[in-house]
């Protein structure tokens, strides 16, 4: 069984934890791993070619759940979990998934029975910015294949749509190190859900005849809603009450085939110009703020198995 930390004291919206992340955190790095994420640092020469929408549609696809089919998306795992930011994530502990923290069994059958090999061999989750087994050389097929195969066969999602995966390999192929000056860490704040969210919206031009991608790209906003909605628990009943009213109207211009993206682009609008600014105005007072999250995850306890 999954070991969930649930903060006593918060409201979770139903079982589990306030926030998805700490079903795949180490304990003791719970705070770490909500207040932080490795700095990022885009790299433009590997993706020559590559477009800004498809740059766009695959950072927002790499961070959504959607994309994983099975137990992995209803965990609410996203490429982003184990590679945070295109990076590691030396916190990250499934018990079924992961030996040490920072670990993880791809071919275990609790993603999907494909390609599941019986055997408990997890691997360290390498960091994405570094040169690794896979080939990132533009007009290299190899990752394109390989990433195919992770959401299809190791993760039990559907097949994805060339625009997908050329959109995919586009970012992977985007993911750089860092200069060591100025940290290794970066605060999470609300404007990464805002960026993402606002990724969506340049990628869905390029979503136009491809409806695989431009329901995945619903659901990648949809999921930062939510994402930003865990940050605000406890209070704020309003503007949650907003976001939920916002996610629903995001599912349903996705139904719509016709005019799904003027429809979209009128939800940015109004969303970028009203509900955007009083989440921002309210962050300090949320749990993007790292002294209110100290003090939440203060109470966290791990139920008995
Ligand atoms: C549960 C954690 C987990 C998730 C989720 C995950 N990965 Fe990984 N990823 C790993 C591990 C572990 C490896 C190393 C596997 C190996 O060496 O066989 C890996 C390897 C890779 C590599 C190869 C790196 C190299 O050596 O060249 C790429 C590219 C990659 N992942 C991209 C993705 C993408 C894209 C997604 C989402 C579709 C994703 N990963 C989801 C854990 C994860």
């Amino acid at each position: 069984m999954l070991a969930l930390a649930v903060p006593a004291g918060l409201a979770a919206a139903g079982d589990g934890p306030f926030a998805r992340v700490l079903l795949w955190t180490a304990p003791g790095a719970e705070f770490t791993e909500l207040a932080e994420q490795p700095r990022q640092c885009p790299r433009s020469n590997l993706a020559a070619g590559a477009s800004a929408e498809a740059l766009a549609a695959g950072e927002a696809l790499f961070n959504s759940p959607a994309l994983l089919g099975g137990q992995a998306s209803k965990a609410g795992l996203s490429c982003a979990a184990c590679h945070r930011g295109g990076r590691d994530n030396p916190h990250f502990l499934m018990p079924q998934l992961s030996g040490a923290p920072g670990t993880a069994d791809v071919t275990n059958s609790f993603f999907g029975p494909q390609r599941a090999n019986a055997r408990f061999d997890p691997v360290v989750i390498p960091d994405l910015a570094m040169p690794g087994k896979i080939s990132r050389a533009p007009g290299n097929p190899e990752l394109a294949r390989f990433v195919r195969n992770l959401v299809v066969e190791e993760f039990s999602g559907a097949e994805p749509s060339p625009a997908m995966l050329d959109a995919l390999t586009a970012y992977v192929r985007t993911i750089g190190a860092c200069p060591a000056e100025g940290g290794k860490a970066q605060p999470r704040r609300l404007a990464d859900q805002l960026r993402l969210i606002d990724q969506v919206l340049v990628g869905a031009r390029a979503a136009s005849s491809d409806a695989a991608l431009r329901r995945q790209l619903i659901a990648a906003a949809r999921h930062q809603l939510g994402l930003i909605d865990e940050r605000y628990a406890l209070r704020h009943a309003a503007l949650r009450r907003d976001l939920l009213a916002a996610s629903r109207d995001l599912a349903r211009i996705g139904e719509d085939d016709a005019r799904w993206h003027p429809a979209l682009q009128k939800w940015h609008a109004h969303f970028a110009s009203r509900l955007a600014p009083r989440l921002r105005q309210q962050e300090a007072a949320s749990f993007y703020d790292p002294a209110r999250l100290r003090r939440a995850l203060g109470h966290v306890v791990s139920p008995p198995q």
